[in-house]
């Protein structure tokens, strides 16, 4: 299960969640993700997105990929859920309400997975990568952008000890799933990066 008291937060927010000076950051960083994607999965069929809160993300993914037959997106929080499908003006979009670490799909349903700033709030980073590569094709691409810099290293001495805030860290539990070819991009600021990898 995700950590309840981090999803409870994001359903409390899901209304105002794209507004403000936190709205246009976590578009800035969406826009930087959907860049990544598009240089490691030209021409996707099949799109999901993992944490996708209130779905701006696959919506921008939406109009890169008009062959894209399916765009999804799942989140632990209902509310955002509610939000993103309100918003959805593509009828190729699909939300469903779940967690990272339980994706309802068959193995290799994706040619295209990416999850922005959401792995940190994962209550199990290794199942959930585990089933990120699951639920991707051979030859896909997952697109991960998240918290990761040294200067975060402080932080894994106390409450986030376990997480993976690190490119060492995220890396390792990469290539524990099976995917390869790790490359390191800034996207946001110091300490948002993002890791293409591939199946
Ligand atoms: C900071 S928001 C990011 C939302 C969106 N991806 C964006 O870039 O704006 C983090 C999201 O991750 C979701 N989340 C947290 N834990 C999750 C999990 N284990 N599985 C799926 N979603 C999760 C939260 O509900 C929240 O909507």
């Amino acid at each position: 299960m995700a950590r309840d008291r981090d999803v409870a937060a994001f359903g409390e927010r899901a209304q105002g969640y794209d507004e403000g000076w936190r709205g246009r950051m976590h578009h800035q960083i969406a826009d930087g993700a959907a860049d990544l994607a598009r240089a490691c999965a030209p021409a996707p069929r099949s799109v999901l997105d993992v944490g996708c809160g209130t779905g701006y993300l696959l919506g921008r993914l939406a109009a890169c990929f008009p062959q894209a037959e399916v765009l999804a997106g799942i989140d632990a929080a209902p509310a955002m859920i509610e939000v993103a499908r309100a918003a959805a003006a593509d009828d190729r979009l699909r939300f469903v309400a779940g967690t990272a670490e339980r994706l309802p799909w068959p193995a290799a349903s994706f040619d295209l997975v990416v999850t922005t700033t959401s792995f940190d709030h994962w209550a199990d980073q290794r199942a959930g990568l585990a089933e990120c590569a699951r639920v991707l094709a051979p030859g896909g691409c997952l697109v991960l952008a998240d918290l990761f810099s040294a200067l975060l290293l402080p932080t894994l001495l106390a409450g986030r000890r376990a997480k993976a805030r690190t490119r060492r860290r995220a890396t390792r539990l990469l290539t524990a799933t099976g995917l390869h070819s790790p490359h390191w991009h800034r996207l946001y600021a110091v300490i948002i990066q993002a890791v293409t990898a591939t199946k």
